[in-house]
């Protein structure tokens, strides 16, 4: 019988030692369909190494964009020979931010075609917001059969309110704006680090945006975007996700390379569990070695409070904390399965809708559990250095959607990890 690929964890070691953290994913989504707006070739540095970078890769390729990467070095993009505005099916279906592409095409040559990205196993993921903003922009928008066409005549400035905060729809509507006649509000707008990367990045090359990191951002459209070389800001969710590493295997760990302030909402989490977090400029510090975890409750909200990308890797850990943790999912309506997997190995789980009630145990015990998403493949990992025992995690093709070289980091601070190809 062929062998499925796996990860296998050798739990109970402390992670000890330093480590740097890789690049924003979800900054790198939106700033390289951002390049087609660029007028010029443009450098993009810090990009992280991973599936999705690859993937966008090819589609600016299949578009007609020339792309020099060069993985852990840069990528520069020249958009100017891109006569494409359609990205396929199966392109579409490689990751779920292809629908950036609409916004950036939009921009480009007001006209974009893309598939919806598919079913999301964290729950619904509708776009609606992003299509009401082409909507106010001039655009007209066809959905049939999960393809979305928008195109107009010309894209004139508006104001957008949405009436949910949603990054996507802020990210999309930005790129759609940043090059259209006049001015654009987006009102409601989400404030993620990631958003205001995506802004320093077009006004690098000459984009008029105000106000990015707070819910009312203002654009004044600009016919011509110049070159520039940018470095896309630290991942604070891989950040998080080796802090919390950290804190479940008692260890004693810097993390390099990240922005303190990103993970405030963590780091006070971690510090009401009875963990030690230091900031200095660009690094964190925890440690838990000897500390007696507590239980503590988790509400995930948007940016600045507690993301919903770190609820799973953090109730992970907490599944060992001493105490009864509630955490509120209040993002998603499926972000919990990981806890179900984690039950597996002996975590005590209680669910009542999009809430799980936690009762802390003393050990987690190494088996096979499945990954269903990114973040649940980083809660698994985050269960197995724990776990007593072996921990074999199935589907890790996710984690690597979102964390570069998750095992040689890990394996650099002590962590017994390796990875089992499948045949
Ligand atoms: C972004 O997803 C991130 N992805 C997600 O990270 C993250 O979980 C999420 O923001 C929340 O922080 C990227 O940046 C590529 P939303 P996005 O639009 O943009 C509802 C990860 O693991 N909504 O802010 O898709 C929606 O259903 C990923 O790295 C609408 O109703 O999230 C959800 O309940 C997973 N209509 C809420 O808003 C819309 O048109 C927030 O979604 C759009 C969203």
């Amino acid at each position: 019988m062929p062998t499925k690929e796996r990860m296998l964890i050798t739990g109970g070691n402390p992670l000890m030692g330093q480590v740097h953290v890789s690049g924003g994913k979800n900054t790198a989504v939106a700033v390289i369909p951002a390049t087609l707006l660029c007028n010029e070739p443009c450098t993009i540095e810090n990009l992280p190494d991973i599936s999705d970078v690859y993937a966008l890769v090819d589609i600016l390729r299949s578009l007609g964009a020339k792309v020099d990467y060069v993985p852990n070095a840069f990528m520069t993009v020249d958009p100017r020979p891109a006569e494409g505005w359609q990205v396929g099916y199966q392109d579409s279906q490689r990751l779920r931010a292809s629908y950036y592409l609409l916004g950036a095409l939009l921009g480009r040559r007001s006209e974009a075609e893309v598939y919806l990205p598919g079913g999301c196993a964290i729950g619904a993921r509708p776009i609606d917001q992003h299509l009401k903003g082409f909507a106010a922009l001039g655009a007209e928008v066809e959905q049939l059969g999960g393809r979305i066409t928008a195109k107009a005549e010309n894209l004139v400035g508006s104001d957008v309110f949405f009436d949910v905060v949603t990054v996507g729809g802020t990210i999309n509507v930005m790129l759609a704006a940043v090059k259209a006649l006049g001015n654009t509000t987006i009102y409601n707008a989400a404030k993620e680090p990631h958003i205001v990367d995506l802004a320093n990045f077009l006004n690098s090359m000459g984009a008029k945006i105000k106000g990015a990191g707070t819910d009312v951002i203002r654009i004044r459209g600009q016919q011509y975007l110049h070159g520039t070389t940018y470095a896309v800001i630290p991942d604070q969710i891989e950040t998080g996700t080796l802090m919390i590493a950290a804190a479940a295997t008692h260890g004693d760990v810097v993390i390099n390379g990240c922005i303190p302030t990103h993970m405030d909402a963590l780091s006070a989490k971690l510090l009401e569990m009875g963990v030690r977090v230091t900031d200095s400029d660009d690094a964190i510090r925890v440690r838990s070695v000897g500390v007696q975890h507590r239980a503590v409750n988790i509400k995930t909200q948007v940016y600045p409070g507690f993301p919903t990308d770190l609820q799973q890797p953090m109730s992970a850990l907490l599944t060992t904390a001493k105490g009864t943790s509630v955490i509120q999912e209040t993002i998603y309506e499926n972000r919990l399965k990981h806890l179900v997997e984690i039950s597996r190995m002996g975590a005590q789980v209680r669910f009542m809708d999009r809430t799980a009630v936690i009762d802390g145990v003393t050990e987690l015990y190494g088996g096979p559990i499945t990954a269903t998403d990114l973040r649940a493949g980083a809660a698994l990992v985050v269960a197995g250095l724990m776990a007593k025992g072996v921990t074999e995690i199935y589907e890790p093709h996710y984690i690597d959607r979102g964390y570069e070289n998750i095992e040689q980091k890990l394996q650099s601070l002590g962590a017994v990890i390796t990875r089992e190809k499948g045949e």
